[in-house]
């Protein structure tokens, strides 16, 4: 079966690198899987090395938001709540692998709870209707924080990966998405341990044991991962060996 998996955590954790090697592990293990960029400010692209020009956010498409909503543009203006998006997947997602492709939707800045416009009506459809074949997965990577939550990006998820770096800010801002998991009725959440050296590991481990938490999948620091994100290559074939038993680990108890 197909899972539904949302990467969440403070900015710069690690969440668009866990997002592609979870998709990774997947596609090893025979799964086709769907890549969602859902960051204001995306580079699931540049993390695969799609250059950005092909994968320019669905959300930024005026003609494409206006064509689907009814949006003339003007504030205020009637649009459709519920817009058809369905056939998007097939026309926008951009192939990686033969198993993994990417859909870059993105999110408009400052779009709050509050706020309803016709490219949040546009995003909250395609989210929603992602229509999923069997053996094939989606991962949703999302905004930095606590933006994505309480919104339709985490609706029927099936896995929240929440991703902490060693870093007092990185496991506040995880407390804090754990806080809003139950009223969010998310039925799995999981830790990922990111940027893990041998000298950050104990220090790390002993904070989030403070907090009654507890590393699920660790992903160890690697300068070859630093290096990939300067020069925009793909990530997509780094092997670490205990990310991938980790993950594997958490999959296989769902
Ligand atoms: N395990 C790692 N080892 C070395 N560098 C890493 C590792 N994980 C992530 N990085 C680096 O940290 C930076 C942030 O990583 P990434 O883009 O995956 O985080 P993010 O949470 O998606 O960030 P944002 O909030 O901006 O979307 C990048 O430069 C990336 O290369
Ligand atoms: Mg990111």
């Amino acid at each position: 079966m197909g899972l539904r998996v949302a990467v969440g955590g403070k900015g710069g954790s690690g969440k668009t690198t866990v997002s592609v090697l979870l998709a990774k592990v997947l596609a090893e293990d025979g799964q086709k899987v769907l890549l969602v960029d859902l960051d204001s400010d995306p580079n699931l692209a540049n993390a695969l090395g799609i250059p950005p020009a092909a994968a320019s956010p669905l959300v930024h498409r005026r003609d494409l938001v206006a064509e689907r909503t009814g949006s003339t543009g003007e504030p205020g203006g009637m649009f459709i709540l519920n817009p058809r998006v369905s056939d998007l997947i097939g026309t926008h997602a951009v192939r990686c692998t033969d198993r993994v492709a990417l859909l870059p939707i993105g999110a408009i800045e400052a779009a709050g709870e509050g706020c309803f416009c016709p490219q949040t009506a546009f995003v909250r459809a395609l989210v929603r209707n992602l229509v999923l074949e069997k053996d094939e997965s989606v991962i949703l990577d999302l905004e930095a924080g606590l933006e994505a939550f309480g919104r339709s990006a985490v609706e029927g998820l099936d896995l929240l990966l929440v991703v902490v770096e060693p870093g007092m800010r990185s496991v506040e801002t995880a407390k804090r998405i754990l806080g809003m998991v139950p009223a969010l009725g998310i039925r799995n959440v999981r830790i990922v341990a990111n940027k893990i050296r041998a000298g950050s590991r104990p220090a790390l481990f002993r904070r989030l044991a403070e907090e009654r938490l507890t590393a699920d999948i660790t992903l160890g620091y690697s300068e070859e991962l630093a290096l990939r994100d300067l020069e925009g290559g793909s990530i997509f074939r780094h092997a670490d060996a205990e990310f991938e038993k980790g993950a594997r680990t958490v999959l296989g108890s769902l």
